[in-house]
């Protein structure tokens, strides 16, 4: 057993002390990082969450007992020292450590508890296999690399707070258990026990909530809040994340645009002190397409689309001409410097076009020396090779890439290429935030599978006033008042100006194909909300993990939440989810149709 803290209260966290403290008596509390016993001496790297201090009992200066608890220390034992601030000798000097001047000669040693072999070091950038640290995420917690990403995400929070309490924001609560709001993923459903066979469902986001406080004259509302998605995972999706939320009353798009931009700007600064330049550039969704092939594009870097249809439409080559004449398009990227990528490494390209649905990746590779190769040209007269040449700037040591598809396919495609090329060629720097907004969103997407239309943002979002008139004859051409902000090709936030007329709502419910009974079973609260005085509004929410993430420069959300989940949505540290008892089944009328395992 440990002993006790009894009579002793820390005085310093481990990085406090410098040479500012020297032949001050100080007590530290922390683990044990490292031993070095040298006989006479013993050194010890004590670590709490600040970083780390150097201890030394000396035989002469601590007492004897104290001296041999330190000759037995091992590795994550919680121990109190107390003991002077001295200089380190000249040859003791560590460059690399914050509190590398000093060191404590201790005169007393309290061991608080001790602490078996743990499963995996706790040091810097350990490579221990994922599920090892997932299993013992306490302990993979104390790693220097996972405390800074969780205490630069506390720091963000208390950023975000402070702005919005300077901009007379309220913070809200909107309830966790409630009635499932439409995101477009599966909700995770918590049954009742008083209401035999019916369900709550978990947030996916607290919209509609947001919105009846804009009712309710709440009208700059903000949360950072937990929301609950049953999808499946990525490594910039978790089932359970946090939303920075806000909704705002009397704006319009240009209000909610600024202050997000003065809130990141601030984030930025507090907790990175990087400066972010504003106003951040905004393009439109059809020239974030057009240009980088996606509706979240990196432009931390160039190599943009070229559109090639008109080009080689009528060229005599089949899969062309097939393409435009079904009202597809061609278009090509240029990957300036892969003009000596061997045989093998252009076709890991076109598998990789493969992968995102291009039936091919028709290439030109223009060598360093100016020789030509291409999978295609053979099929085009001169002048309209030397016309996509031109169009894409072609010189030597380029290579060109070409999909021809329908549109979707082609900036799928392209889109991935373009991030592959610049992933190879290392086109990013570190340190660089380039953020931007895309804005103009189709108000809905068409939905192969359950042959209707789906919203592309949410079904309350408002349409653009001069689309209004289409969303009777051509709804899939109706855009929204709808902007993302996207930060290094990551999608960080989404929002909207929504729809507070309720003929317009149930214009909307009837385009995504809900009878009127069904939209007054789901959604009556809202539109009964919208008869009594309702503020044009609208708002955003980020995803404060991937937030941090980008901030951290980690790979994956799971880097910055203490507790994630693992790709099946399972907890390995607490086995969560896990059966239950039939008697608690029974209290809830539940029986499981499951057959046992
Ligand atoms: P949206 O669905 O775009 O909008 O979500 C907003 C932001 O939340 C983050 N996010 C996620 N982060 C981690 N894991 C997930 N599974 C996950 N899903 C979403 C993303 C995303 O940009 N109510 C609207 C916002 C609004 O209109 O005001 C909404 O939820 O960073």
């Amino acid at each position: 057993m440990g002993e006790s803290m009894k009579g002793l209260k820390r005085t310093h966290y481990c990085t406090d002390l410098g040479k500012e403290q020297i032949g001050e008596t100080i007590t530290v509390m922390g683990w044990v990082q490292k031993k070095r016993n040298l006989g006479k001496l013993v050194f010890i790297d004590l670590r709490d969450r600040t970083g780390i201090l150097q201890i030394v009992f000396d035989e002469e200066v601590a007492n004897e007992v104290d001296f041999a608890k330190a000759e037995k220390l091992r590795s994550e034992f919680v121990i109190a020292v107390t003991g002077e601030v001295i200089s380190r000798g000249e040859n003791g000097i560590n460059p690399d450590m914050k509190t590398g001047m000093i060191e404590i000669n201790a005169t007393e040693l309290r061991v608080l508890s001790e602490s078996e072999i743990p499963p995996l070091e706790i040091e810097e950038n350990s490579d221990v296999r994922d599920e090892l640290r997932l299993k013992y995420r306490y302990l993979d917690l104390r790693r220097p690399d996972m405390q800074r990403n969780i205490i630069l995400r506390s720091k963000v929070s208390q950023s975000i707070r402070e702005f919005f309490a300077e901009e007379d924001f309220l913070e809200i609560e909107t309830p966790m258990l409630t009635k499932s709001t439409p995101e477009g993923a599966r909700d995770y459903l918590v049954p009742s026990r008083v209401n035999p066979g019916e369900f709550y469902a978990l947030p996916q986001s607290p919209q509609i909530f947001k919105q009846l406080l804009m009712v309710s004259g709440y009208d700059r509302y903000y949360q950072i809040a937990k929301c609950f998605r049953d999808e499946d995972l990525r490594a910039d999706r978790q089932p359970e994340f946090t939303q920075v939320d806000m909704e705002l009353s009397f704006v319009d798009e240009n209000d909610i645009m600024d202050i997000n931009e003065r809130l990141l700007q601030k984030v930025f600064k507090d907790c990175l002190d990087v400066d972010v330049e504003l106003p951040v550039q905004r393009i439109t969704y059809k020239e974030a397409m057009e240009r980088y092939g996606s509706d979240k594009p990196d432009t931390r870097f160039g190599v943009e689309l070229v559109d090639l249809t008109e080009t080689v439409s009528d060229s005599g080559f089949k899969v062309f001409d097939n393409v435009v004449k079904s009202g597809g398009s061609v278009r090509a990227i240029n990957a300036k410097g892969c003009g000596e990528l061997g045989r093998k490494q252009i076709d890991s390209l076109v598998k990789h076009g493969q992968d995102y649905g291009a039936k091919g990746v028709a290439w030109i590779q223009i060598r360093p020396d100016g020789e030509e190769k291409s999978s295609f040209t053979k099929f085009l007269k001169d002048e309209t090779t030397a016309e996509i040449k031109e169009k894409l700037d072609a010189q030597p040591n380029d290579l060109i890439l070409v999909v021809a598809d329908n549109n979707k396919t082609v900036f799928a495609a392209l889109g991935a290429l373009r991030l592959e090329i610049a992933k190879r060629l290392e086109l990013t720097k570190k340190d660089e935030y380039k953020f931007v907004w895309v804005t103009e969103f189709p108000l809905l997407e068409y939905d192969e599978d359950a042959k209707r239309y789906v919203a592309m943002h949410h079904p309350f979002t408002m349409p653009m006033e001069e689309d209004i008139h289409l969303m009777d004859t051509d709804p899939g051409k109706v855009r929204a008042r709808a902007y993302d902000m996207c930060l290094n090709g990551v999608e960080l936030g989404g929002g909207s100006i929504r729809i507070y007329q309720r003929e317009i709502q149930e214009k909307m419910f009837e385009l995504l194909g809900f009878t009127e009974e069904e939209a007054k079973d789901r959604f009556g609260f809202l539109l009964d909300a919208f008869q009594y005085g309702t503020p044009p509004h609208g708002g955003l929410a980020y995803g404060l993990d991937r937030m941090v993430m980008l901030m951290c420069e980690a790979n994956s959300i799971r880097d910055v939440i203490a507790f994630p989940k693992v790709k099946d949505a399972s907890c390995l540290m607490t086995n969560a989810p896990s059966t239950v008892d039939d008697k608690q089944l029974e209290e809830l009328s539940i029986s499981l149709a499951l057959k046992d395992k």
